[in-house]
């Protein structure tokens, strides 16, 4: 089964990939039961966003930025035709197991108040040293930068809490995932549970 682990949330579209996002902060060098540090991230636009952990309190604005996302870019994250969380799905994702999953969104400013334009996130099964990752950015906010600082955080991340090997569930058709986890390392390994999806893996310990 397809995400066994990982439920909600992310969101992009047209690439303009001029110049790279840029860290604002320094990028965030997790240890082991650190709280993760925000930092903000100026996209290639210029747009700037900052990435924090999830909130309790993030729940309508999560289910906000789903709804915002097009069919197509929901059905790349969820691989099914879901338009929105499930109180149960929302739950879980505002309140993650801190010892296992990191649930990473990524908010900009509107109108004085938060807006979620992406999210990231990692689940292990308990006392696994393997997670799975998830992304999804807002469509209007893909092809910034944005998904690559995300997945590199939730790699750098987890490693730091000693997790050794990050893996993902992506549809072949989804060039725009499938070329980001290769720049990031990702390599394709065989998933016979269903051929319709692309399993890939990354032993976190290579990367720098
Ligand atoms: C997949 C997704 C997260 C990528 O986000 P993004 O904002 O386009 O990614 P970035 O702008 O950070 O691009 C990172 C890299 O991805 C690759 N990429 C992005 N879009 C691409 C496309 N359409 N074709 C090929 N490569 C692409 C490039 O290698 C790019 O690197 P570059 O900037 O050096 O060229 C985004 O499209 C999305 O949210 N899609 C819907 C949900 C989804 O598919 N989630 C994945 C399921 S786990």
């Amino acid at each position: 089964m397809i995400g066994r682990h990982n439920p909600p949330i992310e969101t992009a579209s047209e690439h303009c990939k001029t110049q790279e996002a840029k860290l604002i902060l320094p990028k965030n060098e997790a240890v082991p039961q650190a709280e993760f540090q925000p930092f903000g991230v100026q996209l290639k636009d210029g747009r700037q966003v900052t990435v924090r952990e999830v909130r309790a309190d993030d729940a309508e604005r999560m289910q906000t930025a789903l709804r915002a996302m097009s069919a197509e870019s929901r059905y790349s994250r969820f691989m099914s035709a879901i338009r929105e969380l499930s109180p149960n799905m929302l739950e879980k994702a505002v309140r993650p197991d801190a010892k296992r999953e990191l649930q990473l969104v990524a908010v900009a400013s509107e109108d004085a108040q938060e807006k979620i334009v992406g999210g990231a996130r990692y689940a292990a099964a308990p006392g696994s040293v393997d997670c799975e990752f998830a992304l999804a950015l807002i469509d209007d906010w893909q092809g910034q930068g944005l998904a690559r600082q995300l997945l590199e955080t939730l790699m750098r991340t987890a490693r730091a809490r000693g997790f050794e090997r990050m893996e993902g569930y992506i549809l072949p058709s989804n060039a725009a995932m499938l070329m980001l986890a290769k720049r990031l390392g990702f390599v394709r390994v065989e998933y016979s549970e269903d051929p319709g999806v692309q399993m890939v893996r990354c032993e976190l310990a290579r990367i720098v």
